[in-house]
This record gives C-alpha cells, sequence and structure tokens, in this order.
C-alpha cells in the first residue's frame, strides 16, 4: 500500500510554506490536506484580494506560487518528492495547486535550500557598495532557469531607466487615495498582528541615494525611524517569464523564491520592488532590452547586495491556513 506523508510532517511543511514572501504580507493562502488519500490542495485566498495594487491577482498568485516553492523545499528534505499540478480544475481558478508526495531517497538540490527558508527575508535598509561575484549571479540566473523563469541583470544604463519607471510609479501611488488606502489596511501594525508588514520593517526613510525602495510610511511620521543614504547605483534584477497566463504568475513565484533562497545562502540581502510592474503601462518599460525573450513579462524587480541582519515579518498560524480532512471511521 502507497504511505502518505503524516499530518503532523504536512502541518510543518505548511508551516515553512507560510515563510514565503508575499505581497503586503498578506499571505493569501489556503491548504487543505486529504490525510486519507494523502492530496495537498493550495488555493487562492480572495478575502485578501487587492483590487488597487493586485486588480489581476497577478501578485497573489506569485506569493502562492512562493509559499508552493517552499513546500517542495521542505518536503524534499524531509525525504518525500512533491508531484504537483498547477491549476488542475480549469473550472475553479482560485485551486492554483494540489500535490501528492512520494518517498525518495535523494536530498536534492532542492532541499540544499532549506536552510534559507527562515533566513530569508526582504530588506528596505540601504546595501553596501561591495560587487556581487558574477558567479553568484550566475547562480541566481540558473535558480530561476530551473524554475522555467528568466532574470536578467540590468546594466547601469537600464538601471537608470528603471528607476525613471519606478519613481513615476511611486508618484502615481502617493497621488492615488484609493491606493494609499488599500497599503494602509496592510501596513502599520506591530509584531502582535499576524499580517502585513509591521512598522519596523519598513527600514529607513531615504535620505539620499536611489536604490528602488517603496515606503510603506506612506508620508506618515514613524517613531524612531531613523533616515539613511542608500546606495547610488543598486544592483537591479528582472524576473520575467515567456507568457503571462496564471500558470505563468505560479511558475514566477516558485522561480523567485528559489532564487531568493538561492541569494540568502550565498549571503545577499534581497528586497523585491512591484510597484512599477503593478502599473500596466510601466510594466513593460522593465523589459531587458538586451535579451527580451528572457523577461518578456517582467513579474518582479529585486534588488540585491550586502546588507544588515533584519528581523523576521509575523506570519499567521498553520491552523488558521491549514484544513486538515481526517478519513471517516468505519462504524
Ligand atoms: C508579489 C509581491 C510583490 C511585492 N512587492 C513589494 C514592493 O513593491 N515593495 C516591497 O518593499 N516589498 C514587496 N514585496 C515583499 C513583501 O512586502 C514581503 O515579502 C512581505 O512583507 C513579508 O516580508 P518578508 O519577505 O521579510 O518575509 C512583494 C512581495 C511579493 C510576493
Amino acid at each position: 500500500m502507497t504511505r502518505h506523508p503524516e499530518v503532523a510532517a504536512v502541518t510543518a511543511w505548511v508551516r515553512d510554506a507560510t515563510m514565503a514572501p508575499s505581497m503586503h504580507n498578506a499571505q493569501p493562502w489556503r491548504f487543505r490536506y486529504a490525510s486519507a488519500v494523502g492530496t495537498l490542495d493550495l488555493r487562492m485566498d480572495t478575502a485578501r484580494y487587492m483590487p488597487e495594487t493586485d486588480p489581476t491577482t497577478r501578485g497573489m498568485h506569485i506569493s502562492c506560487g512562493a509559499a508552493l516553492f517552499n513546500l517542495r523545499v521542505a518536503a524534499a528534505h524531509a525525504g518525500w518528492a512533491a508531484d504537483v499540478r498547477l491549476l488542475p480544475d480549469p473550472a475553479d481558478a482560485e485551486l492554483l495547486a494540489t500535490a501528492v508526495f512520494a518517498e525518495s531517497d535523494g536530498l536534492g538540490a532542492t532541499a540544499g535550500l532549506y536552510p534559507a527558508i527562515t533566513r530569508r527575508r526582504s530588506s528596505r535598509h540601504p546595501f553596501t557598495d561591495e560587487a556581487i561575484p558574477d558567479a553568484v549571479l550566475d547562480r541566481l540566473q540558473g535558480a530561476a532557469r530551473s524554475e522555467g523563469a528568466g532574470m536578467a541583470v540590468l546594466s547601469e544604463w537600464q538601471v537608470d531607466a528603471v528607476l525613471d519607471v519606478v519613481k513615476e510609479a511611486e508618484e502615481d501611488e502617493s497621488l492615488s487615495p484609493a491606493v494609499r488606502r488599500e497599503i494602509a489596511r496592510w501596513t502599520g501594525g506591530g509584531a502582535e498582528v499576524s499580517e502585513g508588514i509591521p512598522d519596523y520593517a519598513f527600514g529607513p526613510a531615504r535620505h539620499d541615494g536611489r536604490a528602488p525602495v517603496r515606503d510603506f510610511a506612506m508620508g506618515r511620521p514613524v517613531p524612531g525611524r531613523e533616515s539613511a543614504v542608500f546606495e547610488q547605483s543598486p544592483r537591479l534584477v528582472v524576473l520575467g517569464t515567456s507568457d503571462d497566463r496564471p500558470q505563468d504568475w505560479l511558475l514566477a513565484g516558485q522561480a523567485l523564491e528559489r532564487l531568493l533562497l538561492q541569494a540568502t545562502l550565498d549571503g545577499l540581502s534581497t528586497s523585491l520592488n512591484s510597484q512599477a510592474i503593478e502599473r500596466a503601462e510601466l510594466r513593460w518599460l522593465l523589459r531587458d532590452p538586451v535579451s527580451p525573450s528572457l523577461t518578456a513579462f517582467p513579474q518582479m524587480l529585486l534588488r540585491l547586495g550586502y546588507g544588515p541582519p533584519v528581523p523576521p515579518t509575523p506570519r499567521r498560524a498553520v491552523s488558521d491556513v491549514l484544513e486538515i480532512e481526517q478519513p471517516s471511521q468505519p462504524g
């Protein structure tokens, strides 16, 4: 008889899955484990929909894709290979993936990323001027590619162009009361809140420099917040896919998390920016003109570098996001 993973094991993997980054730390995922048949479903939590900053649910798919990747890593680390089907039911768009598991003996490259799951953070702090070795960037490109996505390292002149685009997106955002209201819903709580971006994760206010760091304070004074000089020449990369359907967004999320975990193991700090990508008219300007097929559809702008350690952000309890379907008792 085929053995299925124990409920306790799946619960631990789901806890690791929830360590993934998500837009505004909304954690838009719900898991359901049918323990009798060993099937784990991942659904999009539409109660966390953001009509202003994520109208197409692209960000929700990317966030759930990142959580799915962590789940694959955690299962692999425990000796189980996940067989994942993306969007298995065309009539149910909110069912993003189903996974079944088979015992495997190999602790492969995916399992080796496990220690980075709880160490990875988004950093909104300045990074040093230290160059990132080419070998490290090559590894990150390989990480994106192995999940079916592309990563383009932007040249200095491309960085200038992208920073202009992000600035335009920032200005649009600051002028839209609806966007500001939506972001305010997900920011400003403390460590005691289990979702959203707490004040302490905003990083310092930008006193100078050109790093594309979204300022979640949106002009609100935050007690004790310092200001700092950010990089003049930030190291930016774009993660992209060759198409732009929900399955590509899920793939981008998995590639994003693979890249972030690898970067974490390589000692890099990472920071995400989707401001320009959220605006359809600006998103296309992030395409890499040198190798456009790699990033035909830009899915995320990342800033990489060496920076100070930052504390983790909160997560919802695993019991809030995982439902267990127990086998019915005979008689
Ligand atoms: C689709 C998506 C879009 C994001 N956009 C931004 C962004 O524009 N600016 C930013 O600072 N962080 C962005 N983030 C990072 C989240 O804010 C971050 O993952 C979340 O607050 C949890 O914090 P952590 O990554 O440190 O665990 C994004 C993450 C995802 C998955």
